[in-house]
């Protein structure tokens, strides 16, 4: 057997080396064996940055997460019904699980989950480049288990499921895909897209929260625009709504969002709803989208149909902040990407680099000490003095005190 144990040392040197092997000896001295799985085995291989360490125990990996909090200082987070226990101490975190057996009862639910050994955890996994497992108890340590070709898939560079269900088992296994092949620059294996390609109206079966957390999970990929695409070509974008496009306009969109720095889930979402077809009721139900990612959506819509009013050379600066301040900022944004008139560009971005800042030089206060009433009076002469800078009327605090005084002989 092939022992990955210097690759391990080099790649996890110092805190998170000791951690693991603080967390394999505590096993051991119970007679458990514990394994790095998943991801961090597919990213040690590949020499990628490794973010999570998965580590599975065969046997109760609560009641050791819960031992190791006790005597070695470990923060713990748990689990019950998974079997599951995140371990934090200073800058590490480990993720224990217990080693499971799945079974699924109808496609798109969760699966029902009992104890298993090792071989069963793997077995229920989606592709096999994540399904690979490296032993870390003393004993055995740098141990490789591969029982279904995840070395010579990422030789290959292919995902790959395991079973000809596998994406009607768990639907969203077909995101997970399009995210690894993307990112990693690897492709379908040709009967496992055959297969996606079979399956791809079973997403109607996942829940919106579900159906969320996927499409949230592309947008925060890198390149995210990659993914889309080819979720666009294989048919998955309009089996999560029917209005959904990957396509070069999109693609250019990002692509401008990360070099201007404006790129964030929101904004990605609010472009990918953009088009009109995309009627966005239905996709905030379909997703059941947070309060407040619904509203970046509505307003980057009535925005989208209110851009027309910004394209007019006559429309003064004042007008132009009196329409946009009723919009979140995410969908001023959206549509200063999607737009393509010159003028509108302008518009929106004076708006978000500077009339959105613009303040009279007078205070509430100074206000009152000038005989203006307070509150609602207050207000006004407030608005109304933004109003004169952002249209360039007034500039001095005189010309501020001349306006006030006017707006005073007329009140
Ligand atoms: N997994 C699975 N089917 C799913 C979700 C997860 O088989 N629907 C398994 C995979 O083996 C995966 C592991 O659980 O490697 C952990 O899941 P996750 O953290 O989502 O994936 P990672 O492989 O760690 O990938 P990422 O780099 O995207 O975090």
């Amino acid at each position: 057997m092939t022992s990955l144990s210097s690759l391990i040392e080099k790649q996890f040197a110092g805190e998170r080396l000791g951690a693991i092997r603080e967390v394999a000896e505590r096993a051991a001295g119970q007679g458990l064996r514990v394994y790095l799985v998943g991801g961090v085995v597919r990213d040690l291989l590949l020499g990628r940055q490794i973010v999570d360490i998965d580590i599975v125990v065969e046997g109760d990996a609560l009641a050791l997460a819960r031992a190791l909090a006790e005597t070695k200082g470990w923060q713990i987070t748990g689990h019950q019904r998974f079997g599951t226990a995140k371990l934090r101490r200073d800058g590490t975190t480990l993720d224990l699980a217990t080693a499971r057996l799945e079974t699924y009862s109808k496609p798109g639910t969760l699966p029902d989950v009992r104890p298993g050994a090792i071989a069963d955890d793997l077995r229920r996994r989606d592709f096999t480049i994540n399904t690979m497992a490296i032993e870390v108890t003393p004993t055995h340590f740098g141990d490789i288990i591969d029982t279904h070709g995840g070395q010579a898939d990422l030789r290959q560079k292919l995902v790959r499921i395991l079973h000809p269900q596998s994406f009607i088992d768990d639907p969203t296994r077909i995101f997970r895909a399009i995210r690894y092949e993307q990112r990693l620059g690897f492709r379908l294996e040709a009967e496992t897209e055959k297969l996606l390609r079979r399956d791809v109206s079973w997403l109607g079966q996942v829940s919106g929260d579900r159906l969320r957390h996927e499409l949230e999970l592309v947008l925060k990929e890198e390149a995210p625009e990659t993914a889309l695409r080819r979720a666009g070509d294989l048919g998955v974008l309009r089996e999560v709504h029917p209005g959904l496009a990957g396509n070069g306009w999109l693609t250019e969109r990002f692509e401008s969002a990360r070099r201007n720095g404006s790129a964030s889930t929101g904004l990605y979402l609010a472009l990918l709803a953009y088009p009109p077809q995309a009627d966005v009721e239905s996709l905030i139900a379909r997703l059941r989208l947070r309060r407040e990612v619904a509203r970046v959506l509505r307003d980057t819509q009535a925005l989208r149909r209110d851009l027309q009013g910004l394209a007019h050379p006559e429309m003064r600066p004042s007008a132009a902040y009196a329409l946009l301040q009723r919009y979140s900022m995410i969908a001023v944004r959206a549509c200063l990407l999607a737009s393509d008139d010159c003028l509108v560009k302008e518009r929106l971005t004076k708006y978000l680099d500077e009339w959105r800042y613009v303040k009279s030089l007078l205070t509430g206060d100074a206000l009152g000490k000038l005989g203006v009433p307070k509150g609602e009076g207050v207000g006004q002469v407030l608005e109304e003095l933004r109003r004169a800078r952002l249209d360039g009327e007034v500039e001095t605090v005189e010309q501020e005190m001349a306006l006030v005084r006017k707006w005073l002989e007329t009140h």
